[in-house]
């Protein structure tokens, strides 16, 4: 996508459409609006005294134009209530703005700065959330359609018009950020909604090194072999059942000083997860595609990471395995050694991120990191605790996770606490091993992390369980049906915090 930045009055713009907006219930137009309106002698003004429009947040209406300024349509986009206009709700509406225009047919359009100057809402921030908006609600997975290709729909430019130009550095400087962060989104996306029959372990072990290639980081790939050596038994085990080779992915950034301890970032990569021995039922087991979502948003994350070059250290971790039933497949009642030494009854083989995920924490806390923070479609629990808006967070440091959750009502991923208590421990005693890989039946969410938090040591730790929150069954204003590459935008903003020492 061509995003653009200029000087200018959008009254003035010779553009295939212009995006106006309005705040619900105002009497008053916002001053672009107005100044179209006075062009068009009081068309606008018209269509809101009638109550066509009335300026309901993500409400559009598209009117076409024969004169009175050079533009030849116009989209009205409601941004709500005034007082309640935010990041968040720019976002939205220029989301559900982009996609009406490309429903057009539209390439190209230009748009003022909605939302600026109200409730402290910056030229920088305004041109962020516009362009996150339009390209996260631009997005489309179109890779397979074979058949009338040349249908598809494609906005390519959009032009932020600037109309006093007086931050226009500013104004750039959001809108590249937006950039950023919506690409690395949109490339997770891709890779979660890709079938797992392409997106294998070892195709993320490719994407890594492509990654490393193109950003300058380091990347290390374990191979099988040498995870035996290294006594990675918890992680091999769900490993075991699939000819997919398993790949135990190591990414790093250094932007921070050297002697800084790094920050530890973990994915969930199981890139098709059929539950094992322990089989899922058909119906919609084809979603267990993107049960590698955790370890895509952690690629995201350094890819955008780079791009920033925030001066901080990051180390990024995927453990990538298929989970598969097999001759060969862990079986119920297994029971296996984790690179920590401790010994897991396997109960569940479907439990099997939390195995993974142990040898990946032990592994990240050799780094001695000032935190690690991992993401997983871990349980079916936290969707039903939480639904799909919010991402489940548990942990070992109130203040991390009051850190993260803060980040995350900054960016609109909600994060929302279930309680890690002692006693939740109790549910995972095995009879015959230090722990077994599933808690019972209540808290399912908090079992797992129970289980989770054997092997992090002291460091500070949070987990957190996007299974709710990384697919969409519905559209939503600037992120279609589908993968949603939550976590990139949250890790970010929590990052940026980081590395600005103020968190
Ligand atoms: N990948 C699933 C969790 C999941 C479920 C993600 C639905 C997204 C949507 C995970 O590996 C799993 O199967 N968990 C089991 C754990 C159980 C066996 C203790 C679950 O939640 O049912
Ligand atoms: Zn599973
Ligand atoms: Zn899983």
């Amino acid at each position: 996508m061509d995003v653009k930045i200029k000087k200018g009055r959008i009254e003035k713009e010779a553009a295939e459409a212009i995006v106006l907006s309005h705040f619900e219930g105002e009497e008053s137009l916002l001053e672009e609006t107005a100044a179209v309106d006075r062009a068009l002698g009081g068309q606008i003004r018209g269509l809101i005294a009638s109550g066509e429009f009335t300026g309901k947040l993500n409400q559009i209406l598209m009117l076409h134009l024969r004169g009175g300024i050079p533009a030849r349509r116009i989209l009205l986009v409601g941004l709500g209530k005034k007082k309640e206009v935010g990041t968040e709700k720019i976002r939205q509406a220029m989301g559900s703005a982009g996609r009406s225009i490309r429903e057009a047919g539209i390439k190209s359009f230009s748009t003022p700065l909605h939302g600026r100057g109200q409730n402290k809402i910056s030229p920088s921030e305004s041109a962020q959330s516009i362009v996150e908006g339009c390209l996260l609600g631009l997005y489309q997975f179109t890779a397979y359609r074979t058949e009338k290709r040349d249908e598809i729909k494609e906005v390519s430019q959009i032009t932020l018009v600037d109309r006093t130009g007086g931050k226009i550095a500013e104004v750039a400087g959001g809108s590249r950020s937006g950039q950023i962060l919506a690409e690395a989104v949109n490339f997770v996306r891709d890779l979660c909604n890709h079938p797992s029959n392409v997106v294998t372990p070892s195709r993320l072990a490719e994407e890594a090194r492509t990654l490393a290639r193109e950003f300058g980081l380091t990347c290390r790939v374990i191979e099988k072999n040498e995870a035996e050596s290294l006594g990675m038994g918890a992680f091999l085990s769900v490993a075991r059942g699939s000819l997919e080779p398993p790949k135990f992915i190591i990414l790093e950034y250094r932007g921070g000083k050297k002697r800084d301890a790094p920050i530890v970032i973990v994915g969930k990569s199981v890139t098709f997860d059929s539950g094992g021995i322990s089989i899922k039922p058909a119906e919609k087991m084809e979603q267990m595609k993107t049960d590698m979502s955790g370890g895509a948003t952690v690629l995201g994350t350094m890819k955008a990471l780079a791009q920033f070059r925030l001066p901080i250290s990051v180390v990024g971790i995927l453990p990538a395995t298929e989970n598969m039933p097999s001759g060969t497949a862990v079986k119920p009642g297994d029971v296996v050694r984790a690179m920590s030494g401790k010994t897991i009854e396997v109960i569940n083989t479907d439990a099997e991120g939390r195995m993974i995920l142990a040898d990946a924490l032990a592994y990240a806390a050799r780094y001695k990191p000032s935190a690690i923070v991992d993401l997983a479609t871990l349980t079916g629990a936290c969707v039903v605790a939480l639904g799909s808006h919010a991402t489940g967070v548990m942990g070992t440091n109130p203040k991390l996770i009051e850190r993260i959750k803060a980040a995350g009502e900054h960016c609109g991923e909600r994060v929302w606490e279930l309680p890690l208590w002692d006693v939740y421990h109790e549910q995972i005693k095995s009879d015959v091993a230090d722990m077994k890989n599933v808690g019972g039946r209540g808290g399912g969410a908090i079992t797992a992390a129970a289980f989770l938090r054997q092997f992090v040591g002291d460091t500070p730790w949070a987990h957190l369980d996007i299974a709710g929150t990384s697919w969409n069954d519905e559209a939503r204003p600037y992120a279609p049906k589908g993968a949603t590459g939550v976590g990139v935008r949250l890790l970010i903003q929590w990052l940026t915090e980081m590395s600005r020492g103020r968190a």
